[in-house]
């Protein structure tokens, strides 16, 4: 591609950018840096407001209130849940942000499969490790297996491998690694007409697809706050029980916050009546308030501005990447929309230094071994100029083979 084809893409994405309805919302984040983040699908960045928030509950809360700070801060996963809500399609009182996604996964994942008299649950060979191992320990606690299926699975294959013995199945709805977005009610359906609960894992869906829990007939579903959700760093997790299962079924961890009255240090655990009966243990405040504000951004400009800027950034990132054809690339993502996250993967056998070349070039996408780089677009922040600038870069680098200055002994964090 030549100088004046790739001025002529950078152009195109500036003229995106200026008529872009979602682009004053870049200034509701701090971004004293330089770099074209395309990570916010590991770390959403750092709202201002978040800031202000969290001095208040350090400064003024904490500081002052001390103990007392209790009386307010008690039910606050409580209450985020319900503001979560209707971004993932559920109603009020059956979302709770609390603990991590993993911890969530592993108390309702028991908790369904220990409801269904069933003993196994399915699963694919490309969900996120927390996800294989903890339904791989439920299962075998149960008495039963994890059953495989490929990365990715369609409805079909799902039904193909249905039981009796089969009680959940569990999948993650936009696959962390190729960014695919799965057919989320066929696969619910299926699941049901198996006689098995439908278990969703919103990690990389919560504030990047829409989601339409109820509409799906899903029963269960866990995710993140601190990625598209822009909460923080391990900022807490969030799970949903479908309404008529919240008081049926029982989870395993039975601490505290889920008694039906905390504060009687009673000898006998009795669960709350809601789905307050799902929590563990007392939830770091400060990190609480950042999911709160992450999520409250969110709603204020709604899931379906969102996805339609999604969906134009990627779309012309695929598109950049189709014009300068990147020698040796593969484009892991799907192109049709209704299978597509926020998240663009690109396959290469030099994946792992190609994405610290970038990184060097102030491009930041992530690496999953063996031969991907992904990239996350967060449309509350990133711009269209980002995007084709992201592609630029990478081909640059594939091109001159520059990513061959890096050590490919693996560190730190990829
Ligand atoms: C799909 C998916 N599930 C689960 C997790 C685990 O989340 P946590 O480490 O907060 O438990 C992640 C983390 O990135 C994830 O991407």
């Amino acid at each position: 591609m030549s100088d004046h084809e790739v001025s002529a893409l950078l152009e195109r994405a500036a003229e995106l950018d200026q008529v872009d309805p979602l682009g004053a919302y870049r200034n509701e984040f701090v971004i004293e840096d330089a770099f074209v983040y395309l990570d916010g699908n590991s770390l959403g960045r750092l709202p201002k407001r978040t800031i202000e928030r969290m001095r208040t509950v350090v400064e003024d809360e904490w500081a002052h209130e001390l103990v007392l700070g209790w009386d307010h801060w008690l039910n606050l996963g409580l209450e985020i849940g319900d503001r979560l809500a209707p971004l993932i399609g559920a109603s009020l009182g059956e979302v709770v942000v609390c603990d991590q996604t993993s911890v969530n996964l592993y108390k309702v994942a028991n908790a369904g499969l220990t409801h269904s008299g069933r003993t196994d649950i399915i699963t694919d060979r490309g969900n996120f490790p927390s996800d294989r191992y903890v339904l791989e320990a439920v299962a075998t606690a149960a008495g039963g297996t994890l059953i495989f299926a490929p990365e990715d699975p369609s409805p079909q294959v799902i039904e193909s491998l249905m039981t009796d013995s089969v009680g959940v199945v569990s999948l993650s709805h936009v696959g962390y690694r190729s960014g695919r977005m799965l057919d989320a009610p066929a696969i619910t359906d299926v699941a049901h007409t198996g006689g098995a609960l439908m278990l969703w894992d919103l990690a990389h869906s919560a504030g990047a697809v829409p989601v339409f829990l109820n509409e799906w007939g899903a029963d269960l579903a866990v995710g993140c706050t601190y990625k598209y959700l822009n909460a923080g760093p391990g900022a807490p997790g969030f799970l949903f029980v479908r309404e008529s299962l919240i008081g049926v079924i029982e989870q395993p961890i039975t601490g505290w916050y889920a008694h039906a009255d905390q504060f009687a240090m009673a000898d006998q655990f009795v669960p709350k009546a809601g789905i307050g009966r799902f929590v563990v243990g007392t939830p770091s405040i400060v990190s609480m308030v950042g999911a709160d504000e992450g999520i409250n951004l969110t709603a204020e400009v709604g899931m379906a501005s969102l996805r339609r800027k999604s969906l134009a950034l990627t779309d012309i990132f695929i598109e950049s990447l189709d014009q300068l054809a990147p020698p040796d690339t593969e484009l892991v993502t799907p192109r049709n929309h209704d299978a597509r996250g926020s998240q663009v993967t690109v396959r290469h056998t030099e994946a792992y230094r190609i994405s610290l070349a970038l990184r060097r070039e102030g491009v930041i996408p992530d690496f999953r071994a063996p031969d991907l780089v992904r990239f996350g677009f967060t449309p509350l922040y990133t711009t269209f100029t980002e995007a084709a600038m992201a592609a630029t870069r990478l081909n640059h680098i594939v091109r001159t083979g520059s990513y061959a200055e890096f050590d490919t002994q693996r560190h730190g964090v990829t």
